[in-house]
């Protein structure tokens, strides 16, 4: 059987399945060439010339030079963001529907706009007014940002290359319509062409793009993981709506460190940054009650302190509840057999409540020691100790596991006045000065130590 043959655009990359006098995608003429398949070597074409061109090699020392990055000013932001924004670079920002993103990136805009950048924010979403009722109430009318309100993609592109801008802020991509593709907006399709053709327009002109993309339910709808591989900078912003706290996660980063935060507060006047978010997530912390412990978490670069809240009922259902927020709930559910099969702390005929207090999502098993004795303790009804931190990683067998950074979760526990840290055991010695540790071998031996024979 013949193969089927394939047949490109020189000039836009375009790929057809007939040949055509004229690009359908880029109308350049005579630019369709039939692709001819490559075998393990460079082969003569017809005109007698090798196809293709060699390509500069380099070693690995060498170093190219830094791209060159602006800063918003926002140390929050920055941070997250591996130092500031890349020229040329592509960025998502995810985030469920109504948790800030619009305001977010409308006062990013006015800080990179304030510190040089020729900025153009595009709403597909809202009418000009609408945002300029919120950059009033932003206090941000005077910033020099360009603002339109449109969903066609190719007035928008021929709009940015008019202007030629630094930075393009696209809110949302689900509201883009490429005339191109024959597909609702907010479909797989639409999205994935739209931010494919933002994309490669940004990196040819040299400007940076900014795409919001809302977190949706499975459907038509396509989400921002359609276009996650397509973007340098991946950025998930989120937080429980009833709370004030959002955290700014950046969860794929081609120019810096992922999994770095940066946390926000929302105010009447936008989005705060919280330079020091430990005693922020403490701040609302009363008398040690059962069920109540201080994590020592790392974030990125930083160390976190947290409050894991549990609570443990007699339950009126033949399946007890097991209910998570802010925690994977398949690595609940594995605690809770090794409580119960490694240290005789039964939960069967019981709801189990666990929260991570202020809407903070953590994912680190260190975190696991700490969940267990939240547990414990809402289950005997007895608290822990006030001045405790707790820390460690347990093991199917319920030993307890050194997690990493130790020492700067410690140093972090001792600066908000903490005076204990109950951890894993270990050979190294901690420098953490006034800070008693209490470190425990395995689960079982945890439980009797702190909450005594039962
Ligand atoms: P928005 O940025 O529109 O969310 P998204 O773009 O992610 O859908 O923000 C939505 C919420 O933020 C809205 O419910 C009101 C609240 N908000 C404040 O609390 N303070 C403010 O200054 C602003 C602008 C919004
Ligand atoms: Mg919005």
């Amino acid at each position: 059987m013949a193969k089927d043959k394939s047949y490109s655009c020189s000039a836009c990359g375009n790929v057809t399945r007939k040949w055509a006098g004229q690009c359908e995608s880029c109308q350049a003429w005579n630019t369709i060439h039939e692709d001819k398949a490559l075998s393990s070597g460079p082969k003569k074409n017809s005109l007698g010339s090798m196809r293709g061109s060699t390509i500069p090699l380099t070693d690995l020392a060498t170093a190219e030079a830094e791209p060159p990055r602006t800063q918003a000013g926002v140390a929050e932001l920055d941070r997250v963001l591996g130092g500031g924004l890349v020229k040329a670079s592509a960025l998502l920002v995810g985030g469920d529907p109504g948790i800030g993103k619009s305001t977010l990136l409308l006062q990013a805009a006015a800080r990179f706009a304030r510190n040089g950048l020729k900025v153009i924010y595009i709403s597909g979403e809202e009418s000009r007014a609408q945002v300029q009722m919120r950059a009033r109430r932003l206090g941000l009318t005077e910033s020099p940002v360009q603002l339109a309100s449109e969903t066609n993609l190719r007035d928008i592109l021929t709009t940015l290359d008019a202007n030629k801008p630094d930075l393009a802020i696209i809110d949302s991509i689900q509201t883009m319509w490429a005339d191109n593709v024959d597909s609702a907006p907010g479909s797989v399709s639409q999205v994935r062409s739209s931010a494919h053709e933002l994309t490669t327009f940004a990196k040819r002109n040299g400007m940076s793009v900014i795409m919001v993309g809302h977190v949706t339910k499975e459907g038509a709808i396509a989400g921002p993981r359609v276009v996650e591989h397509m973007v340098d900078t991946v950025l998930y912003f989120e937080g429980e709506r009833g709370h004030q706290f959002r955290i700014l996660r950046a969860v794929k980063n081609r120019f810096g460190p992922a999994d770095e935060i940066g946390v926000f507060e929302m105010t009447g006047k936008g989005l705060a940054e919280v330079k020091n978010p430990s005693a922020l997530f403490l701040s609302e912390r009363g008398e040690p009650a059962p069920g109540s412990v201080v994590f020592a978490g790392i974030e990125g670069t930083r160390t976190v302190l947290c409050e894991i809240q549990a609570l443990v009922a007699p339950s009126p259902h033949s399946q007890p509840r097991r209910s998570v927020v802010g925690w994977d709930g398949g690595r609940l559910a594995m605690i809770l057999a090794v409580l119960e099969s490694r240290c005789e702390v039964p939960f069967a005929g019981l709801d189990v409540y666990l929260n991570v207090a202020g809407g903070l999502r953590i994912q680190e098993p260190a975190a696991d020691l700490a969940v267990a004795a939240a547990l414990v303790s809402a289950r005997e009804d007895a608290a822990l100790p006030k001045e405790a931190v707790i820390f460690g990683e347990i093991s199917l067998s319920g030993a307890l596991r050194p997690v990493s950074q130790t020492e700067n979760r410690l140093k972090e526990a001792q600066k908000l006045g903490f005076t204990s840290a109950i951890m894993p055991q270990q050979s190294k010695k901690f420098a953490a000065a006034g800070l008693e540790t209490r470190q425990m071998p395995d689960l079982a031996g945890f439980v009797t130590k702190v909450f005594g024979e039962r």
